[in-house]
């Protein structure tokens, strides 16, 4: 069967399967690489209130949409609540802000982005003590924040709303009250996370792949700070080799896998070649034996990149999704 280039929501609305990532991207740097990306045929975009570049991703969508309605119909935007909005009480504040500097009418997906809290700082995302560690709000409750999300779409201004970052029994939780449109976590050939993935098909909840080539300046940025080690995923013999099999590179042979899993998935690039590669995905499939020898590069637990550990603190939160 081919595989679907779209997840079909609640109402009809159709989400591309390939999305594109804008965390760590300055703005000008940003507003190229969406040009970029709407010129290689991307209509999936994914910031976050957190990223801080939500005007410039808007500038540039904005810029392509012009006067023609029809065209941001063909756009599904998606931002985030940040952690420091995570009260019931800010939700609504955090997302008027957020659609100020998108400057857009309506969004398509709003996602709760971590199941934890920062202390609510006006002007500081990511507000830190003086000794490094962040200012976390212990007091989250996250069935009323997820209520209070749910309440957004009343407006019309949002079309959908999910979640990411959240372990299976918080998606439980919060499925008990209203199922997520869906959830996004980190998911790549050495986290590939297969007992949540089942867990949200049980729930008939989509999952959208985050960091799905690796996030190398994440990576990078750990590696130096920790000394821990993260094998590039680009350069794994088994990916070289099918790469070379197919005639594809092993980026495209990454985000196949991942497609051919049932899942999405939001690479980002800020390279025209790269941005390009990573939405030319349907020419090809890899086999089922191809499909084994990437599932057997899982390291669960283990290949975890974004633990949130350079949160410093944030693991003593109740709501901190990773217990060991
Ligand atoms: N919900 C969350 O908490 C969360 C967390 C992390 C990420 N995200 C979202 O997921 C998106 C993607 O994750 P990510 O940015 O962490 O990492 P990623 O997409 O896994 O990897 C991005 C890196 O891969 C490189 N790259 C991209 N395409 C390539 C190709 N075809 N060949 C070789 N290298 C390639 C990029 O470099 P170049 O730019 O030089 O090509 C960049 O260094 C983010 O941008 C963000 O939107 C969400």
């Amino acid at each position: 069967m081919a595989t679907p280039e779209y997840y079909v929501l609640e109402g009809g609305d159709r989400m591309p399967r390939i999305g594109f990532g804008t965390w760590q991207a300055s703005d000008d740097v940003l507003e190229k690489s969406v040009e970029s990306a709407l010129a290689s045929g991307y209509r999936h975009f994914d910031t976050a209130r957190a990223y801080e570049n939500e005007a410039a991703l808007g500038r540039a969508l904005r810029r392509w949409i012009g006067s023609d309605s029809a065209r941001r119909k063909e756009l599904f935007i998606v931002t985030k609540l940040p952690p420091g909005g995570n009260r019931p009480d800010l939700v609504p504040e955090y997302f008027e802000s957020s659609m100020k500097d998108l400057g857009l009418d309506y969004l398509d997906l709003y996602l709760m982005h971590t199941p934890f809290a920062f202390a609510h700082v006006p002007g500081d995302l990511h507000p830190k003590n003086p000794d490094g560690s962040m200012q976390v709000d212990h007091t989250t409750d996250l069935i009323a924040v997820w209520k209070s999300i749910c309440k957004l779409k009343e407006s019309g201004r949002v079309r959908h709303v999910g979640v990411s970052n959240v372990n299976e029994e918080q998606l439980k939780r919060l499925c008990a009250v209203q199922k997520p449109a869906c959830l996004q976590i980190e998911v790549h050939a050495l986290c590939q996370q297969p007992a949540m993935v089942a867990a949200a098909a049980a729930l008939g909840v989509p999952i959208v792949a985050y960091s799905p080539l690796g996030s190398k300046a994440l990576a990078d940025a750990l590696a130096a700070k920790t000394g821990r080690e993260y094998p590039d995923l680009l350069t794994l013999p088994a990916v070289q080799r099918i790469a070379q099999a197919h005639s594809r590179t092993p980026a495209q042979v990454l985000l196949r896998h991942t497609l051919q899993r049932g899942l999405a998935a939001i690479p980002k690039s800020t390279n025209p070649e790269r941005i390009k590669q990573n939405i030319s995905l349907w020419d090809f499939e890899l086999s089922d034996s191809e499909m084994s020898d990437l599932s057997a590069l899982d390291r669960g637990e283990q290949g975890r990149i974004c633990d949130f550990s350079f949160f410093i603190g944030i693991d003593k939160h109740p709501e901190f999704p990773f217990k060991k």
